[in-house]
């Protein structure tokens, strides 16, 4: 299917778009597999869809379960990032690296020989130390995370499942090893409970896709809430977090997304993935099977398909 010039794409070919995606992934919904290390995403329909795009200008195009809330697990990596650095500034960034790791998200092979140091802050070791950062900063560093998406969502009815944040601490093994190979390295400053305890609430945050491409308008949109106007991040600080995103959002399948489908990216285990087009809107599509890498398989398919149909990338 061809759709209108690059130049010429506006709203009428999202809309269209949108429905060329769905036809597109409806045979392959529910390959894949859910997330079955937390018991919790283990009980989730795999064959479930939606996806959202917002426009700068506060439009929305959404298809499918886009206004379902879904656990968004390791989306939450990216606003606590964005807190920690309004806090911090760069400062964080002698914490942690802005390199690719090329493992899986949980792994702990490098935080051994690279001295408590992660890769970056969406390895499950960085989101660690960027919750450390927060857990010094706020009282309950969950909620203020859960604060933030409520007002970059515009929707004050945001929550966290504490089955979920419960679900998660009580097989949280491989992310309490990880905590205590950093504090041993002088890494991490919080008791290391604090720590797994902020971090799976964030994780258990529920949101839709149209919340999240709503909130994810705030990094299309240079730093500044689209809505208000009102700046949150400086504009190179939002150019720095894009290109992270493109070169370790989606992991060790980071690469191969960013071939496929040229945009800036962060996947959560729930299914759900987040992207943006600077300057144009906020994406979301969640689809809970994932491929090996931890990516949700349908999603992913979805933005390739996005951004074949409207020729539109960063590229
Ligand atoms: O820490 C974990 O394993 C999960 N709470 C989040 C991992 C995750 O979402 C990785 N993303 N694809």
């Amino acid at each position: 299917m061809t759709l209108a010039p690059p130049e010429a794409a506006g709203p009428a070919d999202y809309a269209a778009a949108l429905d060329a995606i769905l036809a597109q992934v409806t045979p392959i919904l529910g390959q894949g597999r859910v997330a079955d290390y937390i018991p919790e995403l283990a009980r989730v329909r795999p064959d479930q869809f939606g996806m959202a795009i917002v426009g700068l200008d506060g439009q929305v195009f959404e298809i499918g379960a886009a206004r379902q809330p879904f656990s968004i697990q390791s989306i939450s990596k990216l606003f606590a990032l964005i807190l920690a650095l309004t806090a911090e500034g760069d400062a964080l960034w002698t914490r942690v690296g802005r390199e690719p790791s090329g493992s899986a998200f949980n792994s702990l092979v490098q935080l051994e020989y690279e001295h408590g140091k992660p890769r970056n802050p969406f390895i499950n070791a960085g989101a660690l130390v960027i919750t450390d950062i927060l857990c010094q900063r706020f009282a309950v560093p969950a909620n203020a995370v859960l604060e933030f998406l409520r007002k970059l969502s515009a929707n004050p009815g945001l929550n966290l499942d504490r089955h979920m944040a419960l679900s998660e601490l009580g097989c949280s093994d491989r992310n309490a090893a990880m905590a205590h190979l950093m504090k041993s390295f002088g890494n991490l400053h919080s008791p290391v409970p604090a720590v797994l305890d902020a971090y799976c609430g964030q994780c258990a945050i529920e949101m839709s896709c149209v919340d999240l491409a709503r909130a994810m308008t705030l990094l299309a949109n240079h730093g500044c809430v689209a809505a208000t106007g009102e700046r949150v991040l400086g504009v190179s600080p939002t150019k720095r977090l894009n290109a992270l995103m493109l070169t370790c959002g989606t992991y060790d399948a980071a690469g191969d997304f960013a071939f496929r489908v040229g945009l800036p990216a962060k996947s959560g285990v729930g299914g759900g993935i987040v992207a943006l087009i600077p300057g144009e809107c906020g994406i979301c599509v969640w689809s809970p099977a994932l491929e090996v890498s931890g990516n949700s398989l349908a999603g992913s398919l979805a933005l390739e398909a996005l951004t074949s149909l409207t020729q539109k990338s960063i590229f």
